[in-house]
């Protein structure tokens, strides 16, 4: 099923809910309706896709097509002796299908509970959390491209997967959407907690069960994340920057609590934005409409009426502070529209 809609208010279509408008937006349930939106002759000019709006900051009005997929499908398409392989639509929220894998006792995404967003965004920015990505679950993806017409499948490693990265965002991008995401879930006890607050709260609660590891994870979250509902945010808006190890060592003689953590590459290190952000004393401070929240630095906030502009206005002060005390830059992890 298709739905239009003309001149839209995107405010609760946005988790910043900034007050802007789009044009155009369509919603489409089953991966085949995107053969009649983009028919020859019919196809949309400028489009891009909204998921959940989660990761988004709209700074002006969207002056072409959003595309929305709201199909809900999860269908569970075999089990060998320790695996199980689970086709999710693009529509289904992120949160929705965690749930789905726990109550059934199927174990890689419960370290991902209450991750704002939708599936079908969860491949694009290879969503993480708690020692845990998205790409360790994901064993392919559905989309439609756009240019030859066709529904086509991406496998785990043609994704080219990244920290907050694939391939959707680079090659893909502005030409593919995702309709649906197939997983591989481990049907035998495989928990991850090296996360040292995830220990710690597991252990509280009795143990490693998948439920105590959900409730752990939903209760660190709510603690240092803020509510979309009551302020408007967009999660981590920074990247955690990785630079050369001769930098990174250089900072901690100067800073010894700073956090340094590993990359897959030997010869670079990724620091802490959220803790970078806070030293520079920027946490809980307010600009007007908009804050840097109080329990967590890497997260911007709307305390209500912002502007997308209003938002970037903070970004970019934050940008020259953290430039000016560590000289390093810290780039957007949230897509700026
Ligand atoms: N820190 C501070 N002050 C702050 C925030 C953080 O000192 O205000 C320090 C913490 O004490 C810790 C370090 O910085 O030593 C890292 O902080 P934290 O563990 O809270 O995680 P993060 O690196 O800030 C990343 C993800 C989050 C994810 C958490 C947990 C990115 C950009 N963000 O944040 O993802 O939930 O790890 O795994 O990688 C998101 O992408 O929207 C998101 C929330």
């Amino acid at each position: 099923m298709i739905t239009t809609y003309i001149d839209h208010p995107l405010r609760e279509r946005n988790s910043f809910h900034v007050e802007e408008q789009a044009a155009r937006i369509i919603e489409f349930d089953a991966a085949a309706d995107l053969d009649s939106i983009f028919a020859e002759g019919n196809a949309p000019g400028k489009w891009a896709v909204l998921g959940g709006g989660n990761n988004i900051l709209f700074t002006k009005q969207y002056d072409g097509t959003l595309i929305h997929p709201i199909g809900k499908r999860i269908e569970r398409l075999n089990d060998d002796s320790e695996s199980a392989c689970v086709r999710v639509d693009a529509g289904v929220e992120w949160d929705d299908f965690v749930q789905w894998c726990v109550e059934r006792d199927l174990w890689g995404a419960e370290n991902l509970s209450l991750i704002p967003g939708s599936v079908g965004a969860a491949p694009v920015q290879n969503i993480g959390a708690y020692g845990a990505e998205a790409k360790d679950i994901i064993h392919t993806v559905h989309y439609f491209d756009t240019v030859q017409r066709e529904h086509l499948s991406l496998s785990n490693e043609e994704c080219h997967f990244g920290y907050r990265d694939s391939i959707f965002k680079g090659e893909l991008r502005g030409r593919a959407i995702i309709t649906a995401v197939d997983f591989t879930l481990s049907t035998v006890a495989s928990p991850s907690l090296r996360y040292g607050d995830v220990q710690q709260q597991v252990e509280e609660r009795g143990g490693a069960t998948l439920k105590n590891i959900r409730e752990a994870v939903c209760s660190i979250r709510q603690t240092k994340l803020p509510d979309t509902n009551v302020l408007g945010n967009a999660g981590s808006f920074f990247k955690n920057p990785i630079v050369p190890c001769t930098v990174a060592e250089e900072l901690k003689a100067k800073y010894e609590n700073m956090p340094i953590y590993p990359t897959s590459d030997e010869a670079f290190r990724k620091l802490a934005a959220g803790w970078l952000i806070d030293q520079s004393g920027l946490k809980g401070q307010r600009m007007g409409n908009v804050g840097v929240h109080d329990r967590q630095a890497l997260v911007l906030v709307n305390h209500g009426g912002a502007t997308g502009g209003e938002v970037m206005a903070l970004a970019r002060y934050v940008q020259e502070q953290v430039k000016e005390k560590f000289g390093i830059e810290i780039e957007a992890e949230v897509n700026i529209w």
